[in-house]
């Protein structure tokens, strides 16, 4: 065959790799990151975007995984066993809820939710058999920013780990481990592969730390596959770009909602009048993300006239694909909470959650401000 160079790596669609001899297995068991055997245990696109995600958030190793409920599953194993406690926000996304409060209760886990007020000051919380606490460095749906600096802090005194959902901020933004965190998680669906086309996840963690992800990831069976690994590694190729571009379109979108008579409110860090929005500036890294929110009247009907409404923007409960796209968390991610919960999170029925693209701001702006018109 010719000597053959490509320029990005190939897709090795396969399910497993050949040995010419036992000699050659045993060099595996002796070097297993220099070869590849079988690619649940791993595979060289899903290696290329661990290392890639790894890089950009600082980490000490990563592995990915088949969604961001998998990275979460992972990192709460990597810490957490039957009789342990785990602390969680009050406001994270419904999934993530649904998975401590539902699945791992019944694996012997307990889960307390700790309000915002409350989330730098853990005392009252923390119990002999807490392990954990998880919280996201913009909350999803309603952009609340945390201040990861601080939460290291807490986390340290009362020696418990501080694991990161950063979906929404992204290395791009906010640095979770170089501000003390233990432990990253992406829902790689969203800004890192960034095409709406894939489901994937990753944990990033300490050096001391990767063994025991990469080993859940491997036992459990929720390794990512090559031709996912290799669309997501394709895509994280201009995540910076894109989040520039996300960022820029937010506060333009941002401010043209914040001025418009039907909507009531707007949650985005970029505005001033956002509680945490000097924390956010300090950071974002100057950039404040792709995703806000806002309130018009809590009408099903109202509701419904403007997502019909919408001629580019579609309803798809998802969010951080390339062009905007908006959901109803109250229907879509949050619908597993109590009605309390979500009476108390502020997530009614006139709530928007908006995934702004990358397009021209002024095409995004001129769509909504139609559908704004109708209501
Ligand atoms: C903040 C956040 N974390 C985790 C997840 C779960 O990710 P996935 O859908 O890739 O499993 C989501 C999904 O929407 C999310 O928004």
């Amino acid at each position: 065959m010719a000597n053959i160079s490509p320029k990005t790596t190939p897709i090795y669609q396969t399910s497993v790799f050949t040995f010419e001899d036992l000699n050659a297995l045993e060099l595996y068991f002796e070097q297993p990151n220099q070869q590849y055997m079988y690619a649940r245990y791993n595979n060289p696109n899903s290696d290329e975007l661990a290392e890639e995600v790894n890089k950009l958030e600082g980490g000490g190793g990563a592995v990915v995984t088949s969604s961001g409920m998998s990275a979460i599953l992972v990192g709460v194993l990597t810490y957490c066993q039957a009789g342990d406690h785990i602390l969680c926000a009050e406001e994270i996304y419904g999934g993530s809820a649904a998975l401590l409060s539902q699945e791992l209760t019944r694996l012997g886990m307990e889960v307390t939710y700790v309000p915002g007020e409350s989330i730098y000051k853990l005392d009252k919380y923390v119990q002999p058999n807490t392990k954990l606490l998880l919280v996201e460095t913009m909350s999803n749906p309603l952009l609340q920013v945390l201040d990861v600096q601080r939460l290291a802090e807490e986390t340290k005194r009362q020696s418990i780990k501080l694991m990161i959902d950063n979906t929404f901020a992204t290395p791009i933004l906010t640095r979770p481990l170089s501000l003390g965190a233990d432990l990253v998680i992406h829902s790689v669906t969203k800004y890192l592969s960034g095409h709406s086309d894939v489901t994937a996840g990753v944990v990033v963690c300490k050096a001391e730390d990767i063994e025991r992800a990469k080993q859940i990831t491997r036992t459990y069976g929720l390794n990512l596959s090559p031709f996912e690994s290799w669309l997501a590694a394709r895509g994280l190729k201009t995540l910076k770009l894109r989040m520039r571009q996300h960022s820029a379109n937010g506060l333009a979108v941002a401010n043209f909602l914040n001025q418009h008579p039907k909507v009531k409110q707007v949650w985005y860090p970029g505005l001033e009048q956002h509680p945490q929005h000097e924390l956010a500036t300090e950071q974002g890294n100057g950039m404040y993300s792709g995703m806000l929110s806002f309130q018009i009247s809590d009408e099903l009907e109202t509701v419904n006239k403007f997502m019909q409404s919408l001629q580019h923007i579609p309803f798809a409960p998802s969010l951080a694909g390339v062009s905007t796209s908006i959901s109803h968390p109250l229907r879509t991610s949050h619908r597993s909470l109590s009605r309390e919960q979500q009476q108390k999170l502020g997530i009614t029925l006139g709530v928007i959650r908006l995934s702004i693209g990358i397009e021209d701001a002024e095409e995004i702006i001129a769509d909504l401000e139609q559908a704004l018109a109708q209501i």
